[in-house]
């Protein structure tokens, strides 16, 4: 299996194939579209081609590069009439309704809520997951809802505190790991989109390959911390060097939005903690009413890019 797609969408086409990998041991790639020249795949390949406008041209043209001589492709759009969506076999509609922002926000849930259900149904269906585990998976993605609004609350209330720390730098981190990482990814590009920070996403088992070395005291260190084992020890090493750290995770955080931020919660270690993309997203938002930046047009960017 392949998933290809860019900015956002390829953020959420890789909480895909985590489910489909850690679920179904399904082997899948992921493909920036952008970069897909010189991507060869196998003959029989499912490809997911995951794009809200379903207009983006370099997702249009990596299907043509990609040659799908014996696979299927699977649009998950929310452009149920898009060009995308007239080249696929199947079009999986992420139904969020019109989003005018440029900024992708519930674009962003929904195709991840689509793809993740998309995968446990297929694995379902292929003998792969057995009924139990589909079950116990359905029921985490039915409290989602009232996590989600949780985490708004959380993040309304403990975002505005935060503001002076972050915007007195010039820029900031972000950190996940495992099924985090795609999150901290996420965050950094909506904060560089609304704020025109430097915002720069890590795994943070990778600090030490050269990141660390942008710590300094005062640093802001945003955490995606879903009670990773791995995680306190990362927390440390920036901290040792001043990283102001400020924490999406559970109880306790400085943002208490994860709800239970534990890894028995299945959903953590297939699709990782989707209701931490709120904060991120409220914390863009913010920051850049603060900065004064223009919140639903950014500046240079267009909502679908229709050049490559
Ligand atoms: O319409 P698409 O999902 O294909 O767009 C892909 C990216 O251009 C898009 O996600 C972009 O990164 C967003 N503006 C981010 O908020």
């Amino acid at each position: 299996m392949a998933i290809i797609g860019c900015g956002t969408s390829l953020n959420a086409g890789e909480t895909i194939a985590s489910t489909f990998s850690r679920l179904g041991a399904t082997p899948t790639s992921l493909v920036v579209a952008s970069e897909s020249q010189g991507t060869v795949l196998e003959d029989d390949t499912l490809v997911i081609a995951m794009s809200q406008s379903g207009e983006t041209a370099d997702v249009l043209r990596a299907i043509d590069d990609l040659n799908l001589r014996h696979g299927h492709l699977v649009a998950i759009t929310n452009t149920a009439h898009s060009s995308l969506a007239r080249r696929a076999d199947v079009v999986l509609d992420r139904l969020a309704g019109e989003e005018i922002g440029v900024a992708a926000t519930k674009t962003f849930t929904a195709q991840v809520v689509t793809g993740i259900t998309f995968a446990i149904s297929a694995l379902h269906a292929r003998g792969t997951v057995p009924r139990s585990i589909v079950l116990r998976l359905l029921n985490e993605l039915y409290e989602l809802p009232d996590h989600i609004e949780q985490a708004i609350s959380a993040a309304e209330s403990a975002v505005p505190s935060v503001l002076d720390s972050l915007s007195e730098h010039s820029g900031m981190l972000l950190l996940g790991r495992g099924t985090g990482v795609p999150y901290a990814r996420e965050g950094a590009l909506k904060i560089k989109e609304l704020t025109y920070r430097w915002a720069e996403a890590f795994p943070a088992g990778g600090l030490k390959h050269g990141p660390l070395a942008l710590i300094e005291k005062g640093t802001p260190v945003i955490v995606v911390d879903h009670s990773d084992p791995r995680l306190p020890r990362n927390i440390a090493e920036v901290q040792a060097r001043g990283a102001n750290v400020l924490r999406i995770g559970g109880a306790g955080s400085n943002i208490p939005a994860v709800a239970d931020a534990t890894l028995n919660n299945l959903g953590r270690q297939l699709w990782g903690p989707l209701e931490a993309a709120v904060p991120l997203q409220v914390i863009s938002r913010l920051l850049a009413r603060r900065l004064g930046t223009e919140v639903d047009r950014p500046r240079n960017l267009a909502k679908a890019v229709t050049v490559e």
